[in-house]
């Protein structure tokens, strides 16, 4: 685990009461905006992981609100929810859904899952912890199973990577570690390993390439 991802957790171990506020608040500022996103993601989860077996077991990491967990378990799958920091840990179990304290880059996954997903997470990631991932993620699946991930595309960045916090609604009080991809880098990472890429877009931004979308099956 990097220096870098370890001191971004202890920021979230901090912070994460103001993360949940400022990210409600930023989503109550343009609501039309924030439906459009949440809209978008669903469709994207739905697509991804109703090809699977019925009730399928999908485990997130770095579930922060539940949110996204709590919708997948209403669509009907069974759901492991997930992360680091207590406050997080504690709204994520006020929604009701399974949830565990699970750092992916130093603990073992409690099970086998038919999907796993993570949803900007890896932006906290160094390359060699997306590669240590991508390996426990491979083990951990069923066969067949689809890891899902997004990542914060480097071509639309000025640097490799940072030390930032965001002003105005999404301020936190404490610089995270923000690592950004190229598309083609996260592509070799992955062909080191013996997942098959089943799906691969970019979205949000102007441009609609803010974001690197992966979807890879065991
Ligand atoms: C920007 S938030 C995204 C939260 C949520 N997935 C979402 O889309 O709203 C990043 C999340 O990644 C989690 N995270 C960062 N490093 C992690 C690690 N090594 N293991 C598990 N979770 C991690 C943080 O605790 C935080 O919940």
């Amino acid at each position: 685990m990097s220096e870098e991802n370890r001191k971004t957790l202890e920021v979230y171990e901090r912070t994460a009461s103001t993360y949940l506020a400022n990210t409600k608040k930023h989503d109550e500022l343009d609501p039309e905006k924030a439906y459009q996103k949440s809209m978008n993601l669903k469709v994207f989860l739905g697509k991804t992981f109703s090809p699977l077996r019925e009730h399928a077991k999908i485990f997130e990491i770095g579930s922060a609100d539940g949110v996204t967990a709590k919708h997948l378990e209403r669509i009907g799958f069974d759901v492991t929810a997930s992360d680091v920091a207590e406050d997080f840990i504690k709204t994520i179990a006020e929604t009701g859904v399974k949830v565990i304290k699970f750092n992916a880059l130093t603990d073992e996954f409690p099970d086998k899952y038919d999907g796993i997903l993570a949803w900007r997470v890896l932006v906290h990631f160094t390359p060699e912890d997306f590669e240590k991932l991508l390996g426990k993620v491979y083990d951990a699946l069923e066969p067949y199973g689809r890891f899902a991930f997004n990542m914060m595309n480097r071509e639309v960045r000025e640097v490799d990577n940072e030390w930032v916090d965001f002003p105005g609604e999404y301020y936190m009080g404490e610089d995270r570690f923000y690592c950004y991809y190229r598309e083609e880098d996260v592509r070799a990472i992955i062909a080191k390993t013996k997942f098959r890429i089943i799906d691969f877009h970019k979205e949000g931004g102007k441009h609609f390439d803010k974001w690197l979308v992966f979807v890879l099956e065991k």
